[in-house]
């Protein structure tokens, strides 16, 4: 009889069970069984011979930081400064929002610079990979030489190719679709997602290869892949917006070579992602006549201050419980926000609908957002429109004024100090 190739592991208790079972037999909980490949350990390891020691860290000798910068201002930006050797970075974003896109962008960025990157696509086929290149005008040139496509799912194919090819970057697209034949989990299963991811790691720690790793991730928060990888790898980014509109937002949650402060701001065109003029008032609306319910805010993304506008209606409730939507804005701040302005103003929103946006597909939850929320609330209300109003502290002044504005309406400075929600209320 061959041994099981793999076996699955409570990740509650960690007992091992040779099948899928939807129960954990040694602890009871339901749905906890992860695939996980069974590994020989290493006879080296097995018989340790050598002593171990560790050094002072006054001693350690010191490691310079290689980077391949991606000749995209707001990615390399966001990654702080360029692609590390021997990182491991995951990008994560929903299906269609143009990382595949951005990827190819980056690859021919780095191809520019001299080096090489294979990437190996289990999502399209090759010729979907051309037109795509071709849309972007990459075929020519030192893209069209740089970049080796693969279209192949299977890891230990797409490691065979990377060992014998020795690329600066190794771009796996997606990491939902890659597969280890030893497992038997489908394509995007949690044990095939992290077996996978820890191939690539491999690879990338010993190698000295850069491997990006893309992930889907969907409307609801994260499916089984991205979110268990997240510990696994040294950055991780993602890509954010609407697919309606054009603008995209760059957002690293996890850096180990960089700041997780730092968003990029992008916008998708007919010839792939490009950098914004002006990223601050990029998600600003455009109207010729202040309207009712919408105020413009300043949210700090990082160190990046951004002109968001606020959209808020306000109408009478049917039947039933007054609906309270709030679209790129916590749902649980906008019910506060209705509360205190009930409360503390006299703005009593009870009995109406209460909608509120912001515009440009942006999602925040910049505290300093409260006092436009509630101003366009009222606006709204109230059906008279605000002119401009501007929330925060000076960097967000300045980067108002830098932008032409004149006149802002803040929190009086000894009351806006202690709290964000007190700032509501002034
Ligand atoms: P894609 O990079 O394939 O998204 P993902 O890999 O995240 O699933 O991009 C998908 C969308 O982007 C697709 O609807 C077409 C659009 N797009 C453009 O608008 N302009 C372009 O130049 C390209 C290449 C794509
Ligand atoms: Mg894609």
């Amino acid at each position: 009889m061959t041994r099981p190739r793999s076996r699955f592991i409570c990740q509650s208790c960690g007992a091992a069970s040779v099948r899928w079972e939807g129960q954990c037999h040694a602890c009871g909980a339901w749905n906890t069984l992860v695939e996980t490949a069974v590994r020989d350990a290493p006879a080296a390891r097995r018989r340790s011979a050598t002593t171990v020691t560790a050094t002072a860290l006054a001693r350690l000798a010191e490691s310079p930081v290689a980077r391949a910068p991606v000749g995209i201002g707001e990615l390399d930006r966001v990654l702080g400064g360029g692609l590390v050797a021997g990182s491991l970075v995951l990008l994560g974003g929903e299906p269609g929002i143009g990382k595949s896109t951005l990827l190819l962008q980056a690859a021919a960025g780095v191809a520019g610079a001299g080096s090489s990157v294979l990437y190996a696509t289990g999502e399209e086929s090759a010729g979907q990979v051309r037109l795509r290149a071709e849309r972007l005008g990459l075929l020519a040139g030192a893209p069209g030489e740089g970049i080796s496509v693969l279209a192949e799912s299977a890891v230990d194919r797409v490691l065979e190719a990377a060992r014998a090819a020795r690329p600066t970057v190794l771009v796996v697209d997606s990491i939902q679709t890659a597969t280890l034949d030893e497992l038997e989990g489908p394509a995007g299963s949690v044990g095939q997602v992290r077996e996978s991811a820890l191939r690539y790691q491999e690879l990338a720690k010993t190698e000295g290869v850069v491997v990006v790793l893309v992930g889907h991730v969907t409307k609801d928060g994260s499916l089984a892949g991205p979110k268990t990888l997240e510990h696994l790898v040294d950055a991780v980014l993602s890509l954010e917006g609407e697919r309606t509109s054009g603008l995209r937002l760059l957002r690293a949650s996890k850096n180990r070579f960089g700041s997780t402060d730092e968003v990029g701001v992008l916008e998708m065109g007919e010839d792939g992602l490009r950098e914004v003029a002006d990223p601050a008032r990029a998600f600003l609306g455009e109207h010729d006549q202040p309207a009712p319910g919408s105020v413009v805010g300043v949210t700090l993304e990082g160190s990046r201050a951004l002109l968001v506008e606020v959209q808020a209606l306000v109408a009478p409730a049917g039947y039933g419980l007054p609906r309270r939507t709030a679209i790129g804005l916590d749902p649980a701040r906008l019910a506060l926000l209705v509360a205190v302005l009930g409360r503390r103003a006299g703005i009593g929103l009870g009995s109406h609908d209460v909608y509120a946006n912001l515009a440009g597909g942006l999602s925040a939850d910049d505290p300093a957002l409260d006092l436009p929320v509630a101003i366009a609330l009222a606006s709204s209300l109230r059906d008279r429109p605000v002119v401009r109003s501007v929330g925060g502290l000076a960097r967000r002044l300045r980067e108002a004024a830098r932008l032409g504005f004149s006149r802002a309406i803040v929190p009086r400075p000894g009351r806006s100090v202690g709290g964000d929600a007190r700032r509501a209320r002034c």
